[in-house]
């Protein structure tokens, strides 16, 4: 197991599973004739141009990654809503390998000149599933159906690590519905609040006492400067 960050990055296996993994992403999206171009993710800008396999991580996402990277050592079950090219699973999963893993996806198009996720997110789904078998639970559809019938279905489930990083809209009801599945130690990591409509679910939460900043990785001066990582009050 790779101690830090920069450990892992620099490990062969690291880099053969991320490619690994890209090559199965470009194949799905070249088999159907779509441009090898994937959604926004801590490793790649959306839909850039320059092939995944060989572009450098982008630089803006580097304070994400590395703080992806602590989270996934402080528990044994990780959910994760929005999965994608599944590039921030691949990453929890080697940065703590005893981690289990539910990730959900809509795994739809908005149409022309939008990311195929419909293509590459199952694809992505399978090749995870494959390379750690036993460790992966895919769930197809939107948050907002899907994630109640999880919830009745596995009660008592308690998730270590709630990544919320699918639909900004829905991120505070993703966060209610899930709630009943998490502990006093749970953390719950809000992606990318500088976007006002993921800000203002985080604020709802924290006004009605729902959660607080977890100091650890988010000072609360400095909540929405990063991910904002949460737990419960
Ligand atoms: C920014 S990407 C997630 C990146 C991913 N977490 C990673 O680390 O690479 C957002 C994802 O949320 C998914 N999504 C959007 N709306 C959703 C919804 N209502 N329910 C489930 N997934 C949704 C999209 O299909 C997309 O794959």
């Amino acid at each position: 197991m790779a101690e830090t960050y920069d450990d892992l990055i620099a490990a062969p296996a690291w880099r053969d599973d991320l490619r690994a993994l890209n090559q199965c992403l470009i194949d799905s999206l070249t088999a159907e004739g779509e441009a090898p171009q994937i959604a926004g993710s801590p490793f790649y800008r959306h839909m850039q141009h320059t092939s995944i396999l060989d572009s450098k991580f982008t630089t803006r996402n580097e304070a994400k990654r590395r703080r992806l990277f602590d989270i996934a050592r402080t528990g044994r079950r990780l959910f994760e809503i929005g999965v994608n090219g599944g590039h921030g699973i691949l990453l929890q999963k080697y940065a703590n390998p005893g981690l289990s893993c539910t990730g959900l996806d809509l795994c739809q198009t908005a149409g022309q000149g939008n990311p195929r996720a419909d293509i590459y997110c199952p694809a992505a789904m399978g090749w995870l599933s494959s390379r750690f078998p036993g460790d992966m639970l895919f769930l197809i559809g939107d948050s907002g159906t899907v994630l109640p019938a999880h919830v009745r279905a596995n009660p008592g489930l308690g998730i270590d690590i709630l990544r919320i990083d699918g639909a900004r809209s829905n991120y505070y009801s993703d966060f209610i519905t899930m709630r009943p599945l998490l502990h006093q130690e749970s953390i719950v990591v809000f992606d990318d609040p500088h976007w006002p409509t993921a800000r203002a679910c985080i604020e709802r939460a924290m006004a009605g006492g729902l959660l607080v900043p977890d100091r650890r990785f988010s000072p609360p001066g400095d909540l929405f400067a990063q991910d904002a990582v949460m737990r419960l009050p």
